[in-house]
């Protein structure tokens, strides 16, 4: 059946059953390789995008439910890996396999857009769906303050206190 999708501002008509994970549609009809399959049951997170502005998890989404929507993955952060947070994910080097990582940074763009300056146990709190088998999560803490204190709408005390 055809759905007409709009991924990262872009729109796009698919044919699929209706029951077919996002995930499979992004990564194999669409060709969006960034949106990761971890588990398949909604357990890890790595799958993580955004529909409605919302963190979801693509694997648990039927592409039905997405239809006519906004969805961003990883690749609609920035064209050229310019996002806040991506920008610290690489200054503080928070990756060790990877393989988690677009998940945990869609997931961090959740929390920062609904608390754009969170304390450490808002974000333990947002990220806890989110697994790690490289347990990098204190780098990710770190790396969710950096972007959060680079914020033109971070206060400046924050921000010098974070250089
Ligand atoms: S692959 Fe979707 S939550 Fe693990
Ligand atoms: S960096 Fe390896 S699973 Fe998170």
């Amino acid at each position: 059946m055809p759905y007409t999708l709009n991924v990262n501002g872009k729109s796009t008509t698919v044919d699929v059953p209706a029951d077919m994970p996002l995930l499979w549609v992004i990564r194999d009809v669409l060709n969006l390789k960034g949106t990761k399959y971890g588990c398949g049951i909604g357990q890890c997170g790595a799958c993580t995008v955004h529909v409605r502005g919302r963190a979801v998890r693509s694997c648990q989404t039927p592409v039905s439910a997405a239809a006519n929507v906004p969805i961003t993955t990883l690749e609609g952060l920035s064209s050229d890996g310019t996002h806040p947070l991506q920008v610290a994910w690489q200054e503080i080097d928070v990756p060790q396999c990877g393989y988690c990582q677009a998940g945990q940074i869609m997931s961090a763009v959740a929390l920062l857009k609904a608390k754009p300056q969170p304390t450490d146990a808002d974000i333990d709190r947002a990220m806890n769906g989110n697994i790690c088998r490289c347990g990098t999560y204190l780098r990710i803490r770190e790396a969710i303050h950096k972007a959060a204190a680079s914020s033109p709408r971070a206060p400046q005390t924050a921000r010098a206190s974070a250089e």
